[in-house]
């Protein structure tokens, strides 16, 4: 086995998972979660029971596979997964905890560049993984050929800013144990960091220490990986390009926002005039704690209409956080308090939200909790606007009527 990448992924499969534990959590996230394909790829009006075919390219360890297969499961939708990994290790880990939970997948060992000979699909997942790539660019042109008409992908790709201090380290430790067995310059690593200098850009930043804290693999991920690089958002918008795809969202559109990050009213106006690409690019560079860059992509030309839209039609759904206590926070506080990699902001709300919250079952649609609440649909949709700004902008809400398939 000549290539580092692969010799790492065989010793250390990633993340670190033990399938005997699946089943006492599903571990859900972005991007892949089947609400938010729906949301950003599908329009939020995705008919389920419709077969729809899905990739998840480097699949490792399987979190986003087994979040994907468990939940399209529960909703009973006619979806086919398939899984794709040049790690053999990664791929027995991530069949074991499939098995674990009665599901079924399609397992494929190979390079993610035969992806198009595996296709077409309606949806790919690819997380963590083109950035490890010789040729990234080739990676993505090979995930935009595999596409099915009418279908989107969702990837993370680093970002540099907020993994400051990761990139320097690398260079240290790849100088002082690359020679060494991966398992030695674990060890070696760990001896390394107990002498850290605090003046050291990796000690100062305290956005990478759960990578560490992870166990050997994520040690391994963040400091001793042989083939890593970044992406700054000009950076992702260049490799969509030239893969021939084109931008969707980012999946939390708030933190891609510099007016959040500005105070004085000349040079928030000022923002507020650039195009949305350069204003995000803005954002990331002032906020400097970007970790990743976790986005939804189609085909160049194929853009308009995948968001969804909040019309009467769209049910919402509330994810990752609960209902009730997003409800109660809004009845008792008047405001949510958001929280994304170390930034907390907080947003006013009048207290009436609250009700909407307590009305979202992800079976209602708008026009149904307009009427249920007592307001005609444009009193309604005003109100809605408010809240769904804030929620929209850290990824707590997406439209789906999924639940239709429920039985
Ligand atoms: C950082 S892990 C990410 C795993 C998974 N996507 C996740 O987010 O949990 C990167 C994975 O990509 C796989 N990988 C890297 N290069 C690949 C390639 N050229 N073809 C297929 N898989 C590859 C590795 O084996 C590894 O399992």
């Amino acid at each position: 086995m000549t290539d580092p990448v692969r010799r790492q992924y065989e010793a250390y499969p990633y993340p670190e998972r033990d399938p005997t534990q699946e089943l006492q959590a599903l571990t859900t996230g972005s991007p892949s979660h089947p609400l938010e394909i729906d949301h950003f790829i599908f329009g939020g009006k995705r008919d389920w029971s419709q077969p729809t075919r899905i990739l998840v390219a480097g699949g490792g360890t399987g979190d986003a596979l087994v979040m994907m297969a468990q939940i399209f499961a529960d909703w009973c939708a006619n979806v086919e997964l398939h899984y794709l990994d040049m790690s053999q290790a990664s791929r027995e880990i991530a069949e074991a905890r499939i098995a674990a939970r009665g599901l079924s997948v399609t397992f494929h060992t190979g390079d993610l560049l035969t992806a198009p000979a595996l296709g077409p699909f309606d949806y790919i997942d690819c997380c963590g993984v083109l950035h490890h790539l010789p040729d990234p660019d080739a990676g993505a042109a090979a995930l935009a050929a595999a596409l099915a008409p009418g279908g989107g992908m969702g990837l993370m790709v680093y970002a540099p800013y907020g993994r400051s201090g990761v990139y320097e380290m690398q260079d240290v430790l790849h100088t002082l144990v690359g020679g060494d067995s991966p398992s030695e310059q674990v060890v070696l690593a760990r001896r390394f960091l107990e002498g850290l200098p605090h003046t050291s850009g990796l000690a100062r930043n305290p956005f990478v220490a759960d990578h560490i804290a992870a166990g050997d693999a994520g040690l391994y991920d963040l400091l001793l990986h042989s083939r890593d690089r970044a992406y700054d958002v000009d950076g992702v918008y260049d490799l969509l390009e030239r893969a021939g795809l084109e931008m969707v969202s980012f999946v939390t559109p708030g933190q891609y926002n510099p007016l959040a990050l500005i105070a004085d009213e000349e040079l928030r106006a000022r923002a507020a005039a650039l195009p949305v690409r350069e204003a995000s690019a803005l954002a990331e560079r002032i906020a400097g704690n970007i970790k990743t860059h976790v986005f939804y992509t189609v085909p160049q030309g194929t853009g308009a209409g995948r968001v969804a839209a909040p019309d009467g039609d769209a049910v919402p759904n509330i994810l990752g956080v609960q209902c009730a206590a997003l409800a109660k926070s809004i009845w008792d506080k008047g405001c949510v308090t958001l929280s994304i990699d170390g930034l907390t902001v907080q947003r006013r709300l009048p207290q009436d939200m609250a009700g909407i919250v307590t009305a979202i079952d992800g079976k209602r649609n708008l026009s149904s909790i307009a009427r249920m609440l007592g307001w005609d649909d444009k009193t309604f949709m005003k109100k809605f606007a408010n809240l769904y700004q804030p929620l929209n902008n850290y990824n707590l809400l997406r439209f789906s009527s999924r639940k239709e398939l429920q039985t």
